[in-house]
């Protein structure tokens, strides 16, 4: 059996980013200690109890903002119910303006060995547009700070297409970014939610965002200027140094089984996918939703997960699902135009292509 990824929610934030749809609550100090004994509950009753577990992912939110020994509790827990690997990964998100020092040498005591700082971007102005809480000097200084004690494996998450932002600014950040000692970087393209305040921002006209053209010449120039520094692509918004790829992502884009613990957190195991509620009381019910991909949506996911990342899909697979893709014209053409590469079963998406993936994935489909 392939080992297990583990996903914890930590649902708490100390201000709502005006992009953000999130399962995030703030002012929510009431809450805490019910959700973590929750949380503990959750875990220790685990149907999946002793299974081997090598990557650990507590996100949110903000896993940051609570106090450390909520944190050391929670992988106390995890280890008394599942066997963790020798070299698992644990990785925590970190927004810059809640660790210190104190904290960061506190999270390497108990085993969390990657850090992902959520950085969004280094220029104060739209830091503050955005409603961040933390300024570019903060983010640099926890990133050294991480360092100094001693961790290697340090993310840092930034948004393309933020208001007022250009090519050269983003290539500004990824340089002082590279330059602290990141190991690892990922850029997303800043999506506007319906959920979120930005959605009002930007049809009342109040916020402009760059164009979408704009946008792609962003991450193009964020691309070009990581690759000349050693960190290679290894999925569409994911760049890292040599062996400092997130374990963890990977297992998602590979369809491995993963558990989530946790207010809105997803498992996916023996082909059965479920939700648990993306609210207190949902969650404390132990509400759930479970959801089951019809052989269509299977292969679709496949092929996306796949082609977005440098693991690929196996035409294998996709065959045990009923889709023989070498049938399909698309396919045939875009192997001879070398965009896609077939070795052995795996197929692979050319890296400089991922930009138009959706494109490119939409006419591979069933
Ligand atoms: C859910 S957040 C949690 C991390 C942490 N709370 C933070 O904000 O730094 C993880 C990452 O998702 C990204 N993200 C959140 N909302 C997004 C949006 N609307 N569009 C694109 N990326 C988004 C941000 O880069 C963020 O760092
Ligand atoms: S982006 Fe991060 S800090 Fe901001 S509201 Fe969302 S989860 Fe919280």
């Amino acid at each position: 059996m392939s080992k297990t990824a583990i996903y914890v929610h930590i649902p708490f934030c100390e201000s709502k980013c005006i992009y953000c749809d999130f399962a995030s609550f703030c002012n929510a100090e009431n809450e805490k200690e019910r959700y973590f004994k929750t949380l503990e509950n959750e875990i220790k009753n685990t149907p999946y109890k002793g299974r081997e577990v090598d990557t650990i992912y507590i996100g949110g939110g903000t896993p940051s903002c609570v106090k450390v020994e909520y944190i050391e509790a929670l992988l106390v827990t995890i280890r008394k119910t599942f066997v963790l690997s020798n070299d698992v990964e644990i990785s925590i998100e970190c927004n810059p303006n809640s660790v210190n020092l104190e904290k960061l040498k506190r999270y390497k005591s108990i085993g969390i060995n990657r850090l992902s700082f959520g950085v969004q971007s280094l220029h104060n102005d739209a830091l503050k547009t955005i409603g961040r809480l933390h300024t570019s000097e903060m983010a640099l200084n926890a990133i050294k700070m991480a360092q100094n004690v001693g961790f290697k494996n340090i993310n840092a998450d930034l948004l393309i297409g933020l208001p007022n932002s250009t090519a050269d600014g983003l290539i500004e950040d990824a340089y002082k970014l590279l330059d602290a000692g990141v190991t690892h970087i990922s850029a997303y393209m800043l999506q506007v939610e319906e959920g979120a305040k930005l959605y009002g921002l930007v049809k009342s006209g109040k916020v402009i965002l760059p164009t979408d053209d704009e946008s792609v010449a962003q991450y193009d120039a964020l691309v070009s200027a990581q690759e000349k520094r050693g960190f290679s692509r290894y999925e569409i918004s994911n760049f890292a140094l040599k062996n400092f790829e997130c374990k963890h992502n990977l297992k998602y884009w590979s369809g491995e089984e993963y558990i989530g613990f946790g207010l809105g957190a997803h498992s996916y195991l023996g082909d059965v996918r479920w939700a648990n509620a993306r609210d207190f009381a949902g969650y404390y019910n132990g509400e759930i939703k479970e959801e089951h991909l019809t052989t269509e949506e299977k292969i679709e996911e496949k092929i996306m997960l796949g082609l977005r990342c440098k693991l690929g899909f196996s035409k294998g697979e996709l065959a045990r699902l009923g889709y023989k893709i070498d049938d399909k014209t698309n396919y045939k053409n875009y192997l001879t135009k070398g965009i896609l590469l077939e070795k052995g079963d795996r197929v692979y998406l050319k890296p400089e292509f991922y930009g138009v993936s959706n494109y490119i994935i939409a006419n591979l489909l069933p």
